[in-house]
């Protein structure tokens, strides 16, 4: 007899359990996958690749101002102030740490802010216009650890800024260095530091970015040390071309990118380079013109009369190609900027030189807007008009 029920019933009991432990079994297969596409995720985010953490530049912006142990009072010009507001604006920056040798509600500081110092000074040291203005006071170097004392105030700037950047990360500038852009595609790269070359292809130590105690900031700070001998550049430039050349080679290939020169300084201190930078174009009209108002505010010119700048400032940009295909219809002698991060504008005045048209950087020098330094900075300037904070009139010391 065949027991064909009890069969059936084992067979179907069978198959439930294939069938229950077949279901278990992808269950089991389905979380696996899950899990290891989870687990490959969280790959992709921990991987130490360029945006972790200690790959990005912080946005620090420093500056340092040494003053004499003789001067009573800094002696910021318009052009300082010009250079702070720009790095402000562009870069949005986490903090600014001004690195000088007085204490920071020493006189000098309260002399600055209240105005004995100069419209240029007050305004730097506003902390409505600089909320994250940090005065970070330092000791002065005197000597290099290899004994030499340091031998002018160039020098002891040199040392301090390295330390600065060394200690803190961020983007060092000259006071004469003016922003045109915004670094974070720099600071964001996955490089540890970032550098310029200048003319002849030293590295530019006017500019520079590191994390905090990357390894080019840490060599340079630790060598500029050993080789300083008092020459103008031998513990600066000369370091940090050296240690910068070496470590692009170092594997992974993260630890500085050199940039070309149009990036930081495309101009120089020769005074053909002075001239192309500073020299005003009497071929191209003034950007100020003189508006008058009458009384009625009618402007039918029995009330005062005032210079105003025309040219609108930021926003006003030619099309992506324009000055490539159609060079013709812009002025010949005008650079064009957008290569240019920040554009180290050297002293004309270490040269010598006249410079036609020039005689110092004033409001109105660049409102006019008839020389490539003042339309490459005219934005920031325009920005500081309208806001009140300059006038065409204002003097480059503020005094
Ligand atoms: C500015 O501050 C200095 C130092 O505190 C003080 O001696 C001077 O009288 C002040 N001047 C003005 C105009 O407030
Ligand atoms: C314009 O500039 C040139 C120098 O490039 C100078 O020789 C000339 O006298 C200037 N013209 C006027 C009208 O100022
Ligand atoms: C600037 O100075 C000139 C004279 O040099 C004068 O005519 C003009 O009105 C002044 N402008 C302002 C805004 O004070």
């Amino acid at each position: 007899m065949i027991e064909y029920p009890q069969g059936k019933s084992l067979a179907s009991n069978a198959i439930l359990r294939v069938a229950a432990a077949t279901t278990v079994f992808l269950v089991f297969l389905w979380y696996l996958l899950l899990h290891d596409v989870a687990v490959q995720h969280q790959h992709q985010h921990q991987d130490p690749a360029p945006t972790s953490p200690q790959t990005i530049i912080p946005n620090i912006v420093h500056f340092v101002y040494i003053l004499p142990d003789d001067a009573r009072n800094f002696k910021f010009e318009f052009s300082h102030f010009l250079s702070l507001f720009a790095a402000s604006h562009h870069f949005r920056p986490d903090t600014i740490l001004l690195h000088t040798n007085v204490p920071h509600s020493g006189p000098e500081i309260l002399r600055a802010r209240n105005g004995t110092a100069g419209k240029w000074s007050s305004l730097i040291f506003s902390r409505t216009l600089f909320p994250t203005l940090q005065i970070n006071t330092v000791p002065l170097p005197t000597h290099a650890n290899n004994g030499k004392s340091l031998a002018n105030m160039e020098h002891k700037s040199d040392f301090v800024r390295v330390q600065a950047v060394h200690d803190h990360g961020g983007v060092y500038i000259d006071w004469d260095v003016h922003a045109l852009r915004d670094m974070r595609a720099l600071r964001e790269s996955g490089f540890k530091a970032v550098a310029g070359r200048q003319l002849h292809g030293q590295i530019n130590s006017g500019t520079f970015l590191s994390v905090k105690q990357g390894r080019m900031i840490s060599l340079w700070r630790e060598q500029m040390h050993e080789v300083y001998d008092g020459g103008w550049t031998t513990h600066s430039n000369e370091v940090v071309t050296r240690v910068g050349e070496r470590l692009v080679r170092e594997p992974p290939g993260d630890e500085i990118l050199i940039l070309e020169r149009d990036a930081f300084a495309p101009g120089s201190w020769e005074a053909k380079d002075e001239e192309w930078l500073f020299r005003v174009h009497n071929d191209t009209g003034s950007n100020l013109v003189t508006e008058s108002y009458g009384q009625d505010g009618q402007g039918k010119g029995q009330g005062k009369e005032e210079e105003v700048p025309v040219h609108g400032g930021f926003d006003e940009g030619e099309a992506f190609e324009e000055r490539w295909e159609h060079p013709e219809r812009f002025p010949k002698w005008e650079h064009d900027w957008s290569g240019t991060y920040l554009l180290h504008a050297f002293s004309p005045f270490r040269f010598g030189g006249d410079i036609y048209g020039f005689k110092q950087i004033t409001p109105r020098y660049v409102l006019e807007r008839r020389s490539n330094f003042a339309r490459a900075v005219y934005p920031v300037a325009k920005l500081m008009y309208d806001r009140g904070l300059i006038s065409v009139n204002d003097t480059h010391t503020g005094l």
